[in-house]
């Protein structure tokens, strides 16, 4: 699944939710947690029915996030019901809390929000269910008595990364955060840092950042041209029995190989030798 950007929308701000399927955005999290106060927890649940549908008409898969307290259930429950692809789980401390979730929660993002959260990553990556990993900046500064800053929540999201990327599962986030939505350059730069990573994507509260992430999240031109290269001299190298080979001077072997073919595909594109 591709998750290059995924925009944040209270479910139960109406004049979001009418025009999210515009943005172009991948995904669209409808939020029922922290963006809604606890007066209007059931008006956003019963929104979903609507919401739902609506904000995936042009394409976009539709997550909601659900609240991690005793709400955690009749919120997953509504979801699955209105049709959302997926949900998107807060707050989890260990594989236990996906499997509480209701039958049809196949397709689970999982925010690691805390300490615990964060040493029982690689638990809660393996978890069936599970398809993708973050890490909550500001829960997990609060939970750890931090100053969230990139300093201080670098190797929290990197643990996370990693912890994702042991498993195969898709890692989301950006290592620093970008205050203002205005800041194309800030967050172009931010962008292209976590694709540098490996992230695959990153999620944001407002429209305008959907298309920065969308670019930054697939290879850029001059990466593609050189994975085609890379691909069509290993052709070449492997007919002749070569498994490493010079390619205008750059030492090419078999993870590299892999690495072109990953660019490939990333970019939607097949590799033509193949
Ligand atoms: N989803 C969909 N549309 C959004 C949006 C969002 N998250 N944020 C803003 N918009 C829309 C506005 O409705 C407006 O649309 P229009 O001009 O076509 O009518 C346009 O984008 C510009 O909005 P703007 O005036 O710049 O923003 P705002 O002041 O209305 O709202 C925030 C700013 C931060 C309050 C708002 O973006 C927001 O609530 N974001 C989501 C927060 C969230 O989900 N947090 C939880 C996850 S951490
Ligand atoms: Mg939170």
């Amino acid at each position: 699944m591709r998750l290059r950007s995924l925009l944040y929308v209270p479910a139960h701000v109406e004049r979001f939710v009418a025009k999210a399927h515009e943005r172009g955005a991948d995904a669209v999290i409808l939020d029922l947690e922290d963006a809604v106060p606890a007066a209007e927890k059931a008006t956003a649940r019963a929104a979903l029915t609507k919401a739902v549908p609506d904000v995936g008409r042009s394409g976009a898969r539709v997550f909601v996030r659900v609240n991690a307290t005793e709400l955690c259930i009749m919120d997953a429950e509504a979801a699955i019901t209105a049709g959302a692809d997926g949900l998107m789980l807060p707050k989890v401390e260990s594989p236990g809390d996906l499997d509480r979730l209701p039958k049809g929660s196949k397709k689970v993002i999982a925010i690691i929000e805390s300490a615990s959260g964060l040493l029982a990553a690689q638990q809660i990556a393996a978890h069936p269910r599970v398809i993708a990993l973050c890490l909550g900046g500001e829960d997990f500064a609060t939970d750890t008595g931090a100053t969230p800053s990139a300093e201080t929540l670098r190797l929290p999201k990197l643990l996370t990364h990693y912890a994702a990327k042991a498993h195969g599962k898709l890692s989301l986030g950006l290592l620093r955060s970008v205050a203002q939505f205005d800041d194309t350059e800030g967050l172009t730069e931010a962008a292209a840092e976590a694709a540098r990573f490996g992230f695959d994507g990153a999620s944001c509260i407002h429209p305008k950042v959907v298309p920065v992430l969308n670019a930054a999240f697939v290879p850029d031109e001059a990466s593609i041209a050189h994975a085609r290269r890379v691909i069509a001299a290993a052709t070449e190298a492997e007919a002749q029995g070569k498994g490493a080979f010079l390619l205008d001077g750059e030492f090419i072997d078999a993870p590299i190989v892999s690495r072109a073919r990953s660019v490939l595909d990333r970019a939607g594109i097949v590799p033509s030798h193949e």
